[in-house]
C-alpha cells in the first residue's frame, strides 16, 4: 500500500508542480474575512499552504487591542493586516522587497495601517519591543538560491534559526508572547535544540 502511494506520488508530482507554476505565473488574490491582498509570484503563496490560515484563525481568538505586534517575515502580509484590524499597532518585516511593496499597496486598499520594514530578521528593528511576535519561518534546510526561496529554506545549517534565537530576546516586551508555526515535516528536534542552546524554550 505504502509502495503504491509512493509511486503515485512520484508520477503525479511533476504534473502538480507544473500546475502550480502555471497558476502562480501572475499575482493572485488571497482574502481572509473582508481583507484582500494580491500575492506576487515572487512572494510566499498562502493559498495552498495551511500555515497562514492556521495563524489567522489562531490570532482571531487573541485580544490585540492596543498591543504592539510584529509579523517577522510577513510575505503577503495578510496576518499583519488582520492584526491591524484587530486594533494592534503592527510592524510587518521581510527580506523580500516585492512582498513589502505589495503589502504597502494592500495596506492602503484595505485602509489598515501597517508599518512595513525591510529587515533581515531583527537587523532594522533595533530599539523596538513587541507584545506579540508571529513567525511562519522558512522550514527546510537548504541554501536559498534567490529571494523567493528564502520563504522555504532556512540555510543548510539552519542558520535562520541560529540567528533568530540569538536576536529574539532583545525585542520582547515584558508581556511578550511569541508564536511560531512549524510543520510535521520540519526537523523540529533540531530547531528546538538550536532554540534551547540560546535559552529559548517552546
Ligand atoms: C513561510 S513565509 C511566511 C509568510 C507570511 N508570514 C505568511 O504566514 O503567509 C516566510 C517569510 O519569511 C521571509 N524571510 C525569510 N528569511 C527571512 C529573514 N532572514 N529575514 C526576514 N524575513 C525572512 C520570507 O521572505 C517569507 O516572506
Amino acid at each position: 500500500m505504502f509502495k503504491i502511494r509512493s509511486i503515485l506520488k512520484r508520477i503525479t508530482k511533476p504534473f502538480l508542480n507544473a500546475g502550480l507554476k502555471f497558476y502562480y505565473r501572475k499575482p493572485r488574490k488571497y482574502s481572509y474575512q473582508d481583507i484582500e491582498v494580491l500575492v506576487h509570484p515572487e512572494v510566499f503563496p498562502p493559498h495552498l499552504t495551511l500555515s497562514t490560515k492556521i495563524l489567522l484563525d489562531f490570532i482571531s481568538e487573541i485580544d490585540l487591542q492596543n498591543k504592539t505586534f510584529l509579523e517577522l517575515g510577513c510575505g503577503s502580509g495578510i496576518i499583519s493586516l488582520f492584526a491591524s484590524k484587530k486594533g494592534a499597532t503592527v510592524t510587518a518585516s521581510d527580506i523580500n522587497r516585492t512582498a513589502l511593496e505589495y503589502l504597502g499597496k494592500a495596506s492602503e486598499n484595505n485602509n489598515l495601517k501597517v508599518d512595513c520594514i525591510y529587515s533581515n530578521l531583527f537587523e532594522n528593528l533595533k530599539g523596538k519591543q513587541f507584545d506579540y511576535i508571529i513567525i511562519n519561518p522558512p522550514y527546510y534546510p537548504k541554501k536559498p538560491k534567490n529571494t523567493k526561496e528564502q520563504a522555504w529554506f532556512c540555510g543548510e545549517k539552519f542558520e535562520y534559526y541560529e540567528n533568530l534565537s540569538k536576536q529574539l530576546p532583545k525585542f520582547l516586551s515584558e508581556e511578550n508572547q511569541t508564536f511560531m508555526i512549524l510543520s510535521e515535516d520540519c526537523n523540529i528536534q533540531k530547531i528546538t535544540s538550536i532554540a534551547s542552546e540560546n535559552n529559548i524554550h517552546f
